[in-house]
């Protein structure tokens, strides 16, 4: 089943309010906002004084990029409550990123923040095609992570009935998408095919399922893996992005009539796109890092935050706020090969392209005498089971030549058995390092 458009009444004023009526609003919000990281956070204070600058320059919204940057270091040396703007008895929740070594990242919200967070997360999942009165399905983790609240307090904000399962009991969700019959699913893509292959394996179709639409994030994910999704479960896939030192999912979201790139919430946060090397600011149109500011958040305010994901800012369409492009991954999921730059995601869409191939997939670098290689490991369809191993080598040779030729660089693959590659109940895990 498919989702439908909202009609233009069912959206926030601001969401097709002028251009001109945005940018005002944004640079009350950045003074506003700026004043606030100043005067209430001791690292603003300290790296607006080196840069020299005051919150009182910005007199226009591209004043800004004199300001400082802000990175994930300076977020982990205030650990654990150092970068908070509140007192901690006006903060009603925390949540901390993933962070694999080291100290997690802890970020703050106010009984506002939360509030404002609920209403993005609502126009997003309206953008999506979600109604009030909708079922949503929300397999995203619940706890520290923000997708599982981030979602759910959006969903009840916007009317729907919320089914809170979170991730893992692949089972128990394939039973409740059949006895609840959720219209919305907010979940991982790469989870989303764990769930539709359990379908499979109880001998079920997802296509028959009652999803009207899924809100995929967290990671990244390729058109190919759009195509995959929708016509597995016949449903609308819809792109949504976030991470937790601007809010969590609901930063921006693709629109239903469109899907053709992510509607940044710009009366809350403000981006920039920057050349990652020089860290001059680029035009819109221009491929690079992405930098939010936050405009309105009390308990975390987020100043010029280098995100490492590589996007590009294009005018917007199915509202008047500016899209980014599919994120196409982060400044640190690229691998160099031999000199060359390669992500996940172009790996991805080669594989999707061949339909003797499943999309689940690792790429493992080694290194052999000073030199990276690179092994894709991906699994075969179930649907070409008995095919023996002279078979999968010839698959996995073409498949070299693919990435050879599309993307220039020389890499084994080995073309393994149903069920090999680890799945995640979140986030994928698309490289595996063995340097
Ligand atoms: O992943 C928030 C989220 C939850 C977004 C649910 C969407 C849905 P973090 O754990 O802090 O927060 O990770 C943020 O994940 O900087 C990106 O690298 C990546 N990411 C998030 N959404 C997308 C997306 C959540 N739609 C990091 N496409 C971000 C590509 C994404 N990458």
């Amino acid at each position: 089943m498919r989702a439908t458009a909202p009609s233009k009444d069912e959206l926030d004023p601001i969401e097709i309010a002028s251009l001109d009526e945005i940018s005002a609003l944004q640079l009350e919000r950045l003074k506003w906002s700026l004043g606030h990281a100043y005067e209430n956070v001791p690292h603003y204070k300290k790296a607006f004084d080196e840069a020299g600058v005051h919150p009182g320059d910005l007199k226009q919204l591209s004043d800004l990029a004199r300001f400082p940057l802000t990175v994930k270091d300076d977020l982990r040396q205030s650990y654990p409550f150092g970068m908070f703007a509140v007192p901690e008895e006006q903060i009603v929740r925390v949540h901390a990123s993933s962070g694999t070594t080291g100290n997690p990242t802890v970020v703050a919200y106010t009984r506002n923040d939360i509030d404002m967070w609920a209403d993005l997360m609502a126009r997003s999942i309206r953008a999506a095609g979600g109604r009030p009165g909708d079922k949503v399905h929300v397999a995203y983790g619940y706890g520290l992570f923000t997708g599982g609240l981030g979602a759910h307090y959006g969903a009840e904000r916007l009317g729907c009935m919320v089914i809170p399962l979170s991730g893992g009991q692949t089972e128990k969700q394939v039973q409740l998408i059949r006895d609840f019959k959720p219209d919305v699913i907010m979940v991982t893509p790469s989870y989303l095919l764990a769930i539709g292959d359990e379908f499979e394996r109880q001998g079920l179709d997802p296509s028959k399922a009652s999803l009207k639409v899924g809100m995929h994030g967290a990671e990244p994910w390729t058109h190919a893996m759009r195509e995959e999704i929708e016509s597995r479960f016949d449903m609308d896939a819809i792109d949504l992005y976030g991470l937790s030192e601007i809010i969590g999912p609901g930063v921006s979201s693709e629109c239903i009539e469109t899907k053709d790139g992510l509607h940044i919430w710009e009366d809350h946060f403000y981006p920039e796109v920057i050349d990652p090397e020089t860290s001059e600011v680029l035009e819109d149109g221009e491929q690079g890092e992405l930098v939010f500011t936050s405009l309105t958040k009390e308990a975390f305010p987020i100043i010029r935050y280098r995100t490492r994901d590589l996007t590009r800012l294009l005018p917007g369409t199915a509202r008047t706020m500016r899209r980014m492009d599919k994120v196409t991954g982060r400044t640190d999921d690229m691998l160099i090969i031999r000199g060359i730059n390669i992500f996940p995601s172009q790996v991805e869409e080669i594989i999707l392209k061949d339909d003797r191939l499943s999309p689940h997939y690792a790429l493992e670098v080694t290194r052999e005498e000073r030199l990276d290689e690179l092994t894709i490991l991906v699994e075969h369809r179930p649907d070409i089971g008995g095919a023996g191993e002279a078979f999968l080598n010839m698959v996995a040779k073409d498949l070299s030549h693919q990435v050879k030729s599309l993307i220039g660089i020389t890499a084994a693959a080995r073309v393994l058995p149903v069920g090999e590659i680890e799945r995640s109940m979140g986030k994928a895990k698309r490289i595996i390092d063995k340097r």
